[in-house]
C-alpha cells in the first residue's frame, strides 16, 4: 500500500493532534452523508461499486474504437480531461507518440491507438494544427461533459464531428464517436441521442474532478490499452485502507488532511506537489485542479502549485530554497521504476562521472530527492512524502483514491464546500457577454458600458 510520511512536516505533535479529531470528524460526515455538498459523494464508494457488467460494456466500446481507430481524440476539460490524462501519461512509454509513428500510426504493428486531447484551450492554432494532423488518420472521439455545454469542449467537438464524419462518412462516424456525459440533459446528450452514439453517463453525484473513476476517466484509459481492472482494484483496495473504521493512527487520508491544514494554519499558504518522475506532470495537473478547485473559496484555501524534479530545481529550487516562507511540499515518491539503465564507466573519464559508474540512474534519481528533502527542509520548507512502490495501474488507483478523498476531509476541515465551483462561472458569463450570446443581452449592454468607461 502507499505510504505517508510527516515526520518532515516541522509541525509539532501537538499541532497534528489537535486536526486529528476535525479530521475524524470530516470523515463522519462524509461517510453519513451529513457534510456540505452531500449531494455530490458518489465518488465515495465508486470503486468498491463498481459492476462487471459496467466493465462489460465499457470493455466493447474500448474494442470498437481500438479496432476501428489508429488516434483517439479525447474532448473535455478540467475533471472531464485531467484524470485520463494523467493516468495514460504516468503508465505510457515516454516516447509512445514517435514509436506508434515509427510504427506507421494505424498501419501495420501499431499496439495502441495515439490518444490526443482537445477541448481543453480554445488556442486556434492548436486546433488547426490538431485537424490538420487527423487529415490522414482513422480517428475517433470521446466527448466528454458532465454539463454537455461547455465552451472549450463544445467548440472543439463540433470541429472533430464534422471532420470525422467527411473522412470516415457518416456510418462509421457514428461507430467511433463516444459521449460521456449526463444521463438527461445538456447539448452533448441530445446530440449523442440525436446520432445514435455509444454514450456512458456521469452519474449525478460524481463532480467532474472526482470523475476519474468513472467513463470520463476508464474510457480513454482501457483505449490507450491500460488495465482498468487494476486501476479499480487499487482503487477499491484504498478505499477500504482509509474507511472510515480506520483510525487516525493508520489512515493516511485523514494524516494528509490533518497535517496540510494545520500547516496552513501555521501560516503554509502554498502546497507544492513534488514528483521526480517526468511521467507523473500531468498527475500534479490532476491533483492541483482537485484541491485547487475543491478548497479556494470563500476566500480561503491552500493555493496548489507543482513542480517536475529535478528539472524544476533548476527553475524554482532557488524561490523554494529561500524565497518567502509561506510554502510546504508534498512528494510523490516512486520506490521502484519500471526500468533498469545501469551508469557506463569511461576510460578518460572526461566529465567526472566514473564516481557514478555501475549505478543505476535511479540511485542518482534518489539522492537528489533525498538531497533536496533535506535542503528544503533545512531551508524551512516543511515536507511531506507520499510513498508509491510502482508506477502501475494498482497503485495509481491507490493514488487517485488516496488524493480524493484526503481532499473531501480536508476541503471539511477547512470548512468550505469541496464539491462545489461557483467561482468557475464568473468568466463564462463575461465570455458570452462578449461574445454575444442569445440569452445574455442584458449582460452583453453591461460589459460593454463597463468597458467604455
Ligand atoms: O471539477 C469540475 O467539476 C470541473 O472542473 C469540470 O470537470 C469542468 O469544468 C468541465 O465541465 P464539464 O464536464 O461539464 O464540461
Amino acid at each position: 500500500m502507499l505510504k505517508l510520511d510527516y515526520s518532515k512536516s516541522l509541525l509539532s505533535a501537538e499541532q497534528i493532534a489537535a486536526f486529528a479529531p476535525k479530521a475524524e470528524e470530516a470523515q463522519k460526515a462524509l461517510e453519513a452523508g451529513t457534510c456540505a455538498g452531500n449531494d455530490f459523494l458518489g465518488w465515495l464508494h465508486l470503486p468498491s461499486s463498481i459492476t462487471a457488467e459496467f466493465m462489460t460494456k465499457l470493455q466493447a466500446c474500448v474494442q470498437t474504437l481500438r479496432e476501428n481507430c489508429d488516434t483517439v481524440v479525447v474532448a473535455g476539460i478540467g475533471g472531464s480531461y485531467l484524470g485520463a490524462r494523467a493516468v495514460i501519461e504516468a503508465l505510457g512509454n515516454s516516447f509512445q507518440w514517435l514509436i506508434n509513428k515509427e510504427q506507421g500510426a494505424g498501419g501495420k504493428g501499431q499496439e495502441n491507438p495515439n490518444i490526443l486531447f482537445a477541448g481543453n484551450n480554445i488556442g486556434e492554432d492548436y486546433l488547426y494544427e490538431l485537424t490538420e494532423y487527423l487529415k490522414d488518420r482513422r480517428f475517433g472521439v470521446i466527448n466528454i461533459s458532465k454539463s454537455g455545454t461547455t465552451t472549450e469542449t463544445a467548440l472543439a467537438f463540433r470541429l472533430l464531428k464534422k471532420q470525422c464524419e467527411q473522412q470516415r462518412g457518416k456510418e462509421m462516424a457514428r461507430k467511433v464517436i463516444v459521449a460521456v456525459t449526463d444521463a438527461k440533459k445538456g447539448a452533448a446528450r441530445t446530440c449523442a441521442d440525436k446520432e445514435g452514439y455509444t454514450s456512458f453517463v456521469i452519474p449525478d453525484n460524481v463532480g467532474g474532478r472526482f470523475s476519474v473513476l468513472t467513463p470520463v476517466g476508464l474510457l480513454p484509459i482501457a483505449v490507450a490499452g491500460f488495465d482498468i481492472a487494476k486501476l479499480v482494484q487499487g482503487a477499491a483496495d484504498m478505499e477500504k485502507a482509509v474507511a472510515a473504521d480506520v483510525p487516525f493512527e493508520q489512515n493516511i487520508c485523514l494524516q494528509y488532511a490533518a497535517v496540510r491544514n494545520a500547516l496552513y494554519q501555521s501560516g503554509k499558504k502554498i502546497e507544492i506537489l513534488v514528483n521526480f518522475q517526468p511521467k507523473l506532470h500531468y498527475m500534479n495537473e490532476w491533483w492541483k485542479q482537485l484541491y485547487g478547485e475543491s478548497e479556494g473559496k470563500d476566500h480561503k484555501g491552500i493555493f496548489t502549485a507543482a513542480v517536475d524534479f529535478s528539472t524544476d530545481l533548476h527553475s524554482m529550487g532557488q524561490w523554494i530554497q529561500e524565497g518567502e516562507r509561506s510554502i510546504f511540499e508534498t512528494v510523490v515518491s516512486v520506490e521502484e521504476t519500471e526500468h533498469k539503465l545501469l551508469f557506463p564507466s569511461d576510460e578518460e573519464n572526461l566529465d567526472g562521472l566514473n564516481f557514478l559508474a555501475g549505478k543505476r540512474v535511479d540511485e542518482v534519481n534518489k539522492m537528489a530527492e533525498l538531497g533536496t528533502q533535506l535542503a528544503h527542509v533545512d531551508g524551512g520548507v516543511p515536507n511531506m512524502r507520499l510513498i508509491v512502490p510502482r508506477l502501475n495501474e494498482y497503485y495509481i488507483g491507490q493514488m487517485i483514491y488516496f488524493f480524493e478523498k484526503a481532499c473531501g476531509v480536508s476541503g471539511l476541515i477547512l470548512g468550505v464546500n469541496p464539491f462545489n465551483q461557483p467561482g468557475v462561472e464568473a468568466y463564462k458569463k463575461n465570455m458570452f457577454a462578449l461574445l454575444g450570446k442569445p440569452g445574455y443581452e442584458a449582460e452583453t449592454v453591461a460589459i460593454r458600458k463597463r468597458l467604455a468607461e
